[in-house]
């Protein structure tokens, strides 16, 4: 073989491998999420590592930011420069957005062969179709009306769980007697929103909960429940560190686990920080319903959207789409997170108490009728509404607004955002 026979057959043979190469990069997923705290990766990494043993690679596009607000601004510039993500977690009314807009893959197939219509319950249905169209794998239920309590503050106070304001605010009084932050808020609208929804439950009930937040209701957004409401928040606000304003909520709950802080309201991703640090429930936490609440259950979801980026995607977005419903996935990942199943035939003996709790609350409120979403989480409303309501609620927890102008806002806000 002379040497040019040899050179051309060399450049052919780097040619197929730089095109089988090629080939083999393109099955792959560029991810956009926000799931950025220690919990929150490691939840992540048990979908990376279940797609790379497929052959799947994950390109990795973090936008951290709790609940979203970012990643939905970063989302934005990359679909406005016509480049979007194949893969975006989003929530509830987000979902619908993207869908309106028809830059979102079908999944019917997918979800016909697997027979999602008959797994995933009606309430993420609702945000998983659009048009009778699967559009969004869900991956998980969360729910925000939680406290998370430190074991021994709360043992040191008397061991008993606060079942009401009353009693929550006496025990809130313990831990300052304590000496250390009675409750762990971040300061940040959609933290402040996450409260605010909490209290709105407890006081008000489901009842009250529906008229004022899913119906938003203007008689409800400026009645008297609703001053107790803000009222109950500013006492709440008497608790916080000095340091709040604009902290993480991870950091927050970082403050609960190490005995610094008392309490912690918050979402049952939170429980994720806990397990990371490996922290026991029932031994070193203690996860109760936001006081008032028992029985109810506000809800978000996070779904993966496959936005419609071209043929050649679709093969790996299928396959994401796959593992994320494959029930095995749904314990491996919602046991890290903190969250429960997005699908109501898995177990739930790998779960440990606080899941076991949260799912069979979840299958309890749905069949009472106490189950309704987040708003803070996307699932009560547009997010022109959220944020209206998120301004009223965080002016008015900082103190730059009275009770009085708060509900003579809310409606007002509310209808002009709507
Ligand atoms: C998401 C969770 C996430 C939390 C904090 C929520 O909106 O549903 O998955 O852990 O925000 O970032």
């Amino acid at each position: 073989m002379n040497i040019r026979t040899f050179t051309k057959l060399a450049a052919g043979a780097a040619l197929i491998a730089v095109t089988a190469g090629a080939a083999k990069a393109q099955e792959g997923v560029e991810v956009l999420h926000w799931w950025t705290s220690g919990g929150e990766a490691a939840a992540l990494n048990v979908l990376k590592e279940n797609l790379e043993k497929e052959g799947i690679s994950w390109q990795d596009m973090p936008v951290a930011g709790g609940s979203g607000v970012q990643a939905m601004t970063a989302l934005r510039a990359r679909v406005t420069s016509g480049d979007p993500p194949t893969a975006v977690q989003m929530l509830g009314f987000d979902i619908k957005d993207w869908a309106e807009m028809g830059v979102l893959g079908n999944l019917n197939d997918l979800a016909e062969e697997q027979g999602w219509d008959k797994v995933i319950p009606a309430a993420l249905q609702e945000f998983s179709k659009f048009d009778g169209d699967w559009i969004a794998a869900p991956v998980n239920v969360h729910s925000t009306n939680w406290l998370w309590l430190n074991k021994a503050a709360l043992d040191k106070a008397g061991g008993e769980a606060p079942k009401n304001m009353d009693e929550l605010f006496a025990l809130l009084d313990k831990f300052k007697e304590q000496g250390i932050t009675p409750l762990a808020h971040g300061g940040q609208p959609w933290q402040d929103g996450t409260l605010w929804e909490s209290v709105v439950l407890s006081v008000g009930g489901m009842d009250f909960y529906k008229k004022a937040v899913i119906e938003a209701d203007p008689d409800a957004l400026s009645s008297e429940t609703m001053r107790q409401v803000f009222d109950d928040m500013s006492k709440l606000r008497t608790y916080f560190d000095p340091n709040f304003s604009g902290r993480d909520w991870n950091l927050s709950t970082a403050l609960v686990i190490e005995g610094k802080a008392g309490a912690q309201q918050m979402g049952d991703w939170s429980k994720g920080e806990w397990l990371r640090a490996d922290k026991k429930p029932g031994e070193d936490f203690v996860c109760i319903r936001f006081p008032g609440t028992q029985g109810s259950v506000l809800f978000n979801s996070d779904q993966f959207v496959m936005f419609d980026v071209g043929e050649d995607k679709r093969d790996a977005q299928l396959k994401m789409a796959a593992a994320v419903e494959d029930p095995a996935f749904q314990i491996a990942f919602n046991t890290v997170k903190g969250s429960v199943p997005a699908r109501t035939d898995v177990p739930d003996a790998e779960f440990d108490d606080c899941g076991k709790k949260g799912m069979k609350d979840l299958a309890e409120a749905a069949a009472s009728g106490n189950l309704a979403g987040s708003l803070a989480h996307g699932h009560a409303q547009p997010s022109a509404v959220k944020e209206a309501v998120f301004d009223v609620v965080t002016q008015h927890l900082n103190g730059q607004i009275t009770t009085d102008q708060a509900l003579e806002r809310l409606p007002q806000a509310v209808a002009s955002a709507q």
